[in-house]
């Protein structure tokens, strides 16, 4: 029976076991996924930390929520969003609940195909970080021509939004702590280094001025610098830093409430990121992979909120 990931309890990463369990038969419009990489994010963690309440109910928990792997079995009228799916397929998957596992069921809707030129754990980190970073895009306008500021552009998300704004063509400028700048030169930014003084180091960076902001850390001084160096608030936006979005007016984006989920923008993102992927025009960082048996170790690294682009975890 394959490996599963569940969250026994609320908690930190000890409450997390690993148990074999027996996978289900697809029914109508599913897929079996045999899982070869899934993607860790932050919220993964988040879901049984008590961030979002402490529902008995929803225990024993599984967790993550994309996956790259190949389809072993399929339902009746198994269609995914981009024709039909095949046993054998090299597929991704997201949102995929449940994905921290060895095989796993999911609607054929939230499978896209596999880029080669992605190996399985890069495959796997594309698309969560990736849609997010579309819809920040696609939120505050961000053209050719514009000049950005990306907090936090070495981390899960910025590191797709570094590469997706430039690819666009706009001037960017991100943020990271010094050991990263050489990187996020690579992906296509200008570097500046966060903490006290980060609004006269962009202006320096950008003496004709940013057009818009990303804070993709939820920090004050993000916030605080973006409202200093943006005139237009409608062109910061935040995933993190829902209380100071309500209280400044800048755009909150994602599935917290009150947050624009962008359901339809980060759906539309998902074959325009595997066709960048796929024409080598986006990079999948990942800079850790761990077993599936170490998931709590792995989880232990995205909580320290200083990890490069994407960790994966291997069945
Ligand atoms: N709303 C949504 O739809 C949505 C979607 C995805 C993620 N999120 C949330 O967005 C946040 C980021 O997600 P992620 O996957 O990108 O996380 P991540 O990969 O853990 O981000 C880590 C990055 O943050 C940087 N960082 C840490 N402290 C910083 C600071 N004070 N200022 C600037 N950068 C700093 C780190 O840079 P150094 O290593 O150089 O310190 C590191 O590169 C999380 O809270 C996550 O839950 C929200």
């Amino acid at each position: 029976m394959p490996p599963v990931v569940i969250a026994a309890d609320y908690g930190g990463p000890e409450v997390l076991t690993v148990r074999n369990e027996p996978t289900p038969e697809p029914g109508p419009g599913q897929a079996r996924v045999a899982i070869k990489a899934s993607g860790v994010n932050p919220v993964d963690c988040k879901m049984y930390s008590g961030a979002f309440g402490r529902d008995p109910g929803r225990l024993p928990m599984r967790l993550g929520l994309e996956a790259a792997g190949i389809v072993t079995h399929l339902g009746p009228d198994a269609v995914g969003p981009v024709g039909p799916v095949h046993a054998g397929d090299e597929v991704i998957a997201f949102r995929a609940p449940g994905a921290h596992a060895g095989e796993l069921v999911v609607p054929a809707q939230s499978l896209v195909p596999k880029p080669e030129a992605l190996d399985w754990a890069q495959a796997a980190g594309l698309l969560l970080t990736g849609a997010t970073a579309w819809h920040c895009l696609v939120a505050t306008g961000v053209a050719s021509g514009d000049t950005v500021l990306i907090h936090a552009g070495s981390g899960g998300v910025g590191a797709m939004a570094v590469q997706l704004a430039a690819d666009r063509g706009a001037s960017v400028i991100a943020t990271a702590s010094p050991a990263r700048h050489e990187l996020l030169r690579e992906l296509g930014a200008i570097p500046v280094e966060y903490g006290p003084g980060l609004a006269d180091r962009v202006r320096s960076a950008a003496p004709a001025g940013v057009d818009a902001a990303l804070d993709l850390i939820g920090a004050d001084e993000a916030v605080d610098v973006s409202l200093e160096l943006v005139a237009d608030r409608t062109r910061i936006a935040t995933i993190a830093a829902m209380g100071r979005a309500a209280a400044t007016g800048i755009r909150a984006l994602g599935g917290a409430p009150g947050a624009d989920p962008g359901t339809e923008i980060r759906a539309a993102a998902r074959p325009e990121l595997v066709r960048l992927a796929s024409e080598g025009r986006l990079r999948v960082i990942v800079s850790q992979t761990f077993p599936l048996t170490s998931v709590a170790d792995a989880h232990r690294a995205i909580m320290t909120g200083h990890t490069t682009g994407k960790i994966a975890l291997i069945p």
